[in-house]
């Protein structure tokens, strides 16, 4: 399936410049919105997970069903102010913008296999800030999954050592 018919592009949006790749198109049909979950499943499949997690909001109409699809938990990553336990923290910058996110302390236990799932990576700093977050929970960073990677703007290079696997890639 060309996964990127069910893309719809708008330029200029939210900000000049920017070409926003808009997955609600592809969310709307289910056809397409399941067979891209399934494989995502099938290109992480050599993994050992244990739980799965997604940053607000996009990450988690991906995550949650892939989470769902492989049998394994999801976990959260919000921004700040969201979550109703303790949690911690960072900062963060994005492809147009400043937040923060935060998961609770125990959503990812010591040792457990960690893929965190995202629709998009653009300049890579939701899913570096994530993957420090795990990291500081004792959690081992297996993997980051995405329906679209935009390639110019090199988020893969912010996290060395993740792998890094995508639905569909775009220059930007
Ligand atoms: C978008 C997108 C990714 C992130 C990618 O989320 O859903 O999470 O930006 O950009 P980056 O690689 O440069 O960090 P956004 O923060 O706009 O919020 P949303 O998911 O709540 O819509
Ligand atoms: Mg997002």
């Amino acid at each position: 399936m060309d996964f990127k018919e069910y893309i719809r592009v708008i330029p200029d949006f939210p900000q000049p410049g920017i070409s926003f790749k808009d997955i609600t198109t592809l969310l709307m049909n289910g056809e397409a919105y399941r067979k891209a979950i399934e494989e995502l499943k099938t290109m992480v499949g050599d993994l050992k997970i244990d739980v799965i997690a997604g940053p607000e909001a996009r990450g988690f109409v991906v995550g949650a069903p892939l989470a769902y699809a492989l049998g394994v938990g999801f976990t959260p990553i919000r921004k700040s102010g969201k979550l109703p336990y303790e949690t911690i923290e960072a900062d963060y910058d994005l492809e147009y913008g400043k937040d923060k996110l935060a998961m609770h302390v125990d959503a990812v236990k010591e040792g457990q296999n960690v893929l965190i799932a995202d629709d998009l990576l653009a300049t890579g700093g939701t899913i570096s800030t994530s993957v420090n977050l795990i990291r500081k929970l004792g959690g081992n960073v297996v993997g980051a999954a995405f329906l679209i990677e935009l390639e110019d703007l090199k988020g893969r290079d912010k996290m060395p050592g993740v792998d890094v696997f995508t639905l569909m890639k775009y220059d930007h």
